[in-house]
């Protein structure tokens, strides 16, 4: 039995059809319906129109009428598109180190960094790490994301990668959002690892990745490529096996120096994340390919570093998401829209730019079409604020709370 519902009528309805996949965008290019409603049959979009008129048309008998009795404004479900929320431990002593003064190589001496959490994460059973990434996600989720991507990357060896990966897929049994899991086993070389980052690169290749491909555990790999994790050399080859073996590859690019984001558009990476330290060359060679620039708010803001350039890349032509970067170390704060809110005041970013980034500029760059715009055949992902108008959403840097979330067609419980 088909479950259809008209869910409406809203005041303002922000749909985001037509708009490109790259390049810059103006608000005048936003499809704002007034008295808007979306039709839905189970976890699809059937429609989106004028609520009067799909009321009219819709049989009562075969559609449930969901009625909005206050003004709201719809927009698509938002789409995490970076993420390390599987993890254990905390680093707010890192984070109170580096605001007094300390360098990278004081914190990672006194027992910080990467590595700490490494630690605090073996430690933890897959159930346990899951009920971490569930809590996180469901937050998340009440405040309108509705897909995550969750990395891996804090396990380091093959069996405790697995560990990881086993452990998003047990949130993902607990938590309404969709998760898309991502292998990071590339994220620095592991401390207890006796061999150079290339022999560990090739046991990377020789026992997990076959084990990733059998086991369904995910269909994406990513590397951190920096001075102190590999080598744009180094990750080549381990990115070509990646490819011919069927995954999608993402980069941790250009955050602290220059190099990743040309490996990944050399490797054709579907997103190239970070992008802090991009240089000039680095954009327009990044603007001119179909890999997908990330830029993370949320570990300049946890760091106290540059932006990336986010302006110059779109207008160069280029497709940019914007994401968390949701972890432990460089970006504890996890709240998507006051980070894009802060980002869009730093590089004048339009509405439309930074809606795009989140919604179906960050689905593509997980390579999903399915959601991002609030039309005919997309999931039905949304959200409902208690306002009248679109531009509070970001007006109000994260302070204005979705009222309600609906995911895959049902109502998320608050
Ligand atoms: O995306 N850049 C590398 N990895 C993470 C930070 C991880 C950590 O500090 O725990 C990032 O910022
Ligand atoms: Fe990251």
């Amino acid at each position: 039995m088909k479950n259809k519902k008209l869910i409406g009528p809203i005041h303002q309805l922000v749909t985001l059809k037509g708009l490109a996949q790259k390049g810059a965008i103006t608000d005048d290019q936003l499809e704002v319906i007034s008295k808007g409603g979306i039709l839905i049959e189970d976890d699809r979009i059937l429609e989106v129109g004028q609520y009067e008129d799909l009321r009219k048309r819709s049989d009562l008998s075969e559609v449930k009428r969901v009625d909005l009795n206050q003004d709201f404004v719809a927009v698509p479900g938002f789409v995490d598109c970076h993420t390390h929320i599987c993890f254990g431990g905390s680093r707010a002593k890192d984070f109170a180190m580096r605001n007094a003064g300390k360098s990278y190589l004081e914190i990672a001496a006194s027992g910080g960094g990467i590595w700490d959490t490494v630690t605090q994460t073996r430690k933890l059973s897959a159930s346990e790490l899951a009920k971490g990434i569930t809590e996180r996600a469901d937050r998340h989720l009440r405040e309108g994301v509705t897909t995550i991507e969750v990395k891996s990357g804090y396990g380091l060896s093959t069996l405790e990668e697995i560990k990881m990966l086993t452990a998003i897929h047990k949130a993902q049994a607990k938590t309404k959002a969709d998760l898309i899991s991502t292998c990071l086993a590339a994220h620095m070389l592991p401390k207890d690892y006796k061999g150079t980052e290339t022999e560990y690169l090739d046991e990377l290749i020789n026992r997990l990745l076959p084990l990733l491909k059998r086991e369904k555990l995910t269909s994406r790999i990513d590397a951190f490529v920096e001075k102190s994790a590999f080598s744009p050399e180094q990750i080549l080859p381990y990115f070509q096996k990646a490819k011919e073996m069927g995954f999608d590859l993402t980069v941790h690019a250009d955050q602290f120096s220059s190099g990743g984001s040309e490996v990944a558009v050399k490797i054709g990476a579907v997103s190239a994340d970070h992008l802090e330290a991009s240089t000039e060359e680095d954009i327009q060679r990044l603007a001119k390919s179909d890999t997908i620039g990330v830029a993370l708010p949320g570990a300049s803001l946890g760091l106290g570093c540059d932006f990336t350039p986010a302006r110059k890349l779109l207008d160069k032509g280029g497709s940019l998401a914007i994401a968390t970067d949701w972890n432990p170390g460089s970006a504890p704060m996890g709240d998507l829209i006051t980070q894009a809110s802060i980002l869009a005041t730093f590089e004048k970013l339009s509405t439309a730019e930074v809606f795009a980034g989140i919604t179906f500029r960050a689905a593509a760059a997980l390579g999903l079409q399915d959601r991002g715009k609030l039309e005919a055949g997309q999931k039905a992902d949304f959200i409902l604020y208690p306002t009248s108008n679109f531009q509070e959403i970001l007006y109000q840097q994260g302070k204005l709370k979705p009222a309600q979330v609906w995911k895959a067609g049902k109502k998320v419980p608050t």
